[in-house]
């Protein structure tokens, strides 16, 4: 006991004095805690904004050997050799130290071999040297332990046995599950030890390394390069609880815009002619498919000059957005960090002059190259440049454009790796490229966003390929440069399940696959699975062959209408959850163990996913099959094209010919049904159907204006449906939003009950 370090406790934290460094523990909620332990790295968290403490009663008392800190639901462990062990509220180990030796991995190579096998290219490394700056974190790994999230990571939806690193990178050979890190840093883990849910996230910028049981199975191991040892544990009762308490941390998706969970068509290349993406609008018209957007890749500014438009192709840009946008069709444009060394340019002018540019540690602009050649960096960690590019998205809001995809932002840059000691800023701080490289996309995003924010009034549209833990506050992210092969249909579901559990729950795949070609088989495969990806987007690269669902005639095309067509008869179904979200955290596209945790069949479930929970998808992501396993957890589940009800805990036989996707709902449930149409409307719907799957289900409804911030001065309707075996009926709890629907059906098994809306009394009639 004597050898128990002193202790200062300054309201919720508790500094220990270990002669090793002084080790932190902050209360911030009863469910999170804060381990830290300063390494000499100034500046602040990137992922957490404003002060998330919240006043929390906790106990601290000395124990024979150990320190004990008690909340609620999380009891830390201090001994005398710094060790930290943490259990829940039973008393289950969640996160403990691991007191062993680590156990390098033995690849049987030798120095005179290693240098052999990477004279072919392949990697023999064991483990690199490391400087003083370096630290790491080993862990306790459970037998039964399973580890979820991280991120944007390439492979299965349980991490545990693999290794990862977290440094933004642009990847454009295929992505497979032997890459340990592509375009995101998300270091956030969640993990079911025996069953007891936990959360660990660490934050710090710096690259960083997980190997989870690769190593070793007994054990786990975060490092890191440099910075403070900065984690949070996150507890609660379920794995749930756990993504609410990470969310709460590092920021929620905000309510989008509803036109937003529309489909969106994209090609690298469309936008380099007026007429053609004239003509995929006309096409989208011809073959009736509804659309919300078109994104405009590179090619559509003057010479890639962010924040210029290329007069010689579009002669009116102004006028050619607005006669889109008066057919329902967005104007999506990208724009990528990278600003053109070009003296007659005022974006880089104003930049260099400024000095909003990234320097080399004597003191010149850094150049590297992108798209545009030569090119500059805008210093995103500093608040006056993020202003300043807010300001110049001012060019294209002016323009008519609905949102902004932001690109290249890891960043991604062609002549070589930019060196790590490139001076960014860190706020109003000189910094290295090593610390800031990982949040870079994170600030852009957040200068963007701000952008469109003033300048628009709307609630921002923004897409980012890079992001850091927290980014989900600013932007909705897609997985990059995937590819048209079966595997990387298959690793969509873990890669966007993991990614909700994360933290961001607005994400979407290239759908079809962006680079190599696709194949009408593969591509129809894409869109049934895709269906309820938050973001909907076909995407290809230039070069590529066509990927539009004309391109490859009957059946694709009209099975790809077929899905579209359901996609928007979600979307009231999709907003609801967005509205949930915006206050949960809880992701739209659930990976089944997020559902069902304790159901050890769900715990490396790779080929399906929920939407909520209510819908169940077992899409195919083979080539040429026609049937498959679906386990189905517990309840009972209705097929949706057959209306055949299953029992659950069961792997069940489903037939899917290439136009079915296999779907299943839950049993007592009852769904929004929206309208069929061609785009989101800004005008509000008058009417809305609810579809009852089983013979009893309520349902808590959502509506608003769907495009601007009025909803968070009350401005907006819940509805609440109830259906028994003895009544239906509709009542309106909140009414802040004028345009309560008119009519709203309820569609029973036998018969559709109609209500109508009287304004006098803000109540519905049964008609
Ligand atoms: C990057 C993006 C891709 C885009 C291309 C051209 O590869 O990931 O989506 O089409 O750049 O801008």
């Amino acid at each position: 006991m004597s050898n128990l370090p002193h202790y200062q406790q300054q309201q919720q934290t508790v500094t220990f004095a270990y002669s090793q460094g002084a080790l932190q523990l902050t209360v911030l909620t009863p469910t999170i805690i804060r381990v830290f332990s300063n390494r000499g790295e100034s500046g602040h968290s990137y992922a957490i904004t404003g002060n998330k403490q919240q006043s929390t009663p906790f106990t601290l008392t000395t124990k024979d050997n150990h320190y004990e800190l008690r909340t609620s639901a999380l009891t830390v462990s201090l001994d005398a050799d710094r060790h930290i062990d943490v259990y829940d509220a039973q008393g289950a180990p969640l996160v403990t130290d691991y007191r062993g030796e680590r156990h390098l991995l033995d690849k049987g190579v030798d120095k005179v071999h290693q240098k052999l096998v990477e004279a072919e290219g392949h990697s023999a490394t064991t483990q690199s040297a490391h400087d003083a700056d370096y630290f790491q974190v080993v862990k306790d790994l459970a037998s039964d332990e399973q580890l979820y999230g991280l991120g944007d990571k390439t492979g299965y939806l349980n991490k545990r046995g693999f290794e990862y690193d977290n440094w933004n990178i642009d990847y454009p050979d295929p992505q497979l599950e032997i890459l340990p890190n592509i375009y995101k840093s998300i270091p956030v883990m969640l993990g079911l030890k025996n069953g007891h849910p936990y959360g660990l996230f660490f934050d710090n910028p710096y690259k960083s390394h997980l190997d989870l049981g690769k190593e070793d199975p007994h054990y786990y191991v975060y490092s890191a390069v440099a910075g403070n040892l900065d984690y949070y544990i996150l507890g609660g009762h379920t794995l749930k609880d756990i993504v609410t308490a990470y969310t709460y941390l590092t920021g929620r998706t905000p309510l989008p815009q509803k036109w937003t969970l529309g489909y969106q068509k994209s090609r690298w290349g469309y936008s380099a002619s007026q007429t053609e993406v004239q003509a995929i609008a006309d096409n989208l018209k011809k073959y009736d498919l509804p659309c919300d957007a078109i994104h405009f890749d590179v090619d559509y500014m003057d010479g890639y000059r962010v924040f210029t438009w290329d007069h010689t192709k579009y002669a009116d840009p102004q006028k050619f957005i607005a006669r889109l946008k008066a057919r329902g069709i967005k104007v999506v444009p990208i724009i990528d960090p990278g600003v053109k060394q070009d003296p007659d340019y005022p974006v880089y002018t104003t930049g260099v002059a400024q000095n909003y540019f990234v320097k080399t540690p004597t003191g010149e602009v850094y150049i590297n190259k992108v798209w545009p050649g030569d090119s500059a960096f805008p210093d995103f960690g500093r608040p006056a440049v993020r202003q300043w590019w807010a300001n110049n998205t001012k060019f294209l809001t002016d323009l008519g454009v609905a949102g902004i995809w932001n690109d290249m932002n890891e960043p991604a840059s062609f002549d070589g790796e930019i060196p790590e000691n490139t001076v960014f800023y860190d706020q109003d701080q000189p910094a290295t490229h090593r610390k800031m490289h990982n949040v870079y996309g994170h600030n852009m995003a957040q200068a963007t966003y701000e952008g469109l924010k003033q300048h628009q009034g709307k609630r921002p549209f923004v897409i980012t390929r890079a992001a850091y833990a927290g980014t989900q506050k600013y932007a909705t992210v897609w997985t990059g440069d995937n590819r048209s092969m079966w595997p990387h249909l298959q690793m969509m579901i873990p890669q966007l399940c993991n990614l909700g559990l994360s933290g961001f729950s607005f994400v979407g795949t290239d759908i079809g696959g962006f680079a190599s070609d696709t194949s009408p088989e593969l591509l129809t495969r894409w869109i049934e699975a895709a269906i309820f990806s938050p973001l909907l987007r076909n995407h290809a690269a230039m070069g590529t062959r066509r990927q539009e669902p004309w391109a490859f005639g009957e059946p694709t095309l009209s099975i790809y209408r077929k899905y579209l067509k359901l996609r928007y008869r979600f979307i009231p179904y999709l907003y609801d959850l967005f509205a949930q979200e915006s206050h949960t955290g809880l992701p739209i596209m659930r990976p089944l163990v997020l559902n069902y945790p304790t159901d050890h069949q769900t715990q490396n479930l790779d080929d399906e996913f929920m939407v909520g929970d209510q819908i169940l998808v077992a899409p195919i992501v083979q080539k040429s099959k026609r049937q498959r396993l679906v386990y189905l957890p517990a309840g009972e589940w209705v097929d949706f094209w057959t209306h055949q009800t299953y029992a659950g805990q069961q792997d069940i036989v489903v037939q899917a010919p290439l136009d079915k996707l296999p779907l299943f709902i839950k049993r007592q449930t009852l769904l929004p049904w929206g309208p069929a149409v061609d785009h989101i409307a800004e005008t509000p719907d008058s009417s809305m159907t609810f579809q009852l799957f089983g013979d009893q289900g309520t349902y808590d409804h959502y509506q608003d204006n769907g495009s601007n911030f009025d909803y968070q001065t009350g401005q907006y309707n819940c509805y609440h449906l109830s259906v028994d075996p003895h009544q239906v009926s509709v009542t309106l709890t909140h009414h802040g939003f004028s345009a309560a629907y008119q009519t709203i059906h309820l569609a029973l098994s036998d018969r559709v009950v109609t209500f109508t809306y009287d304004a006098q009394t803000t109540s519905y009639r049964q008609i």
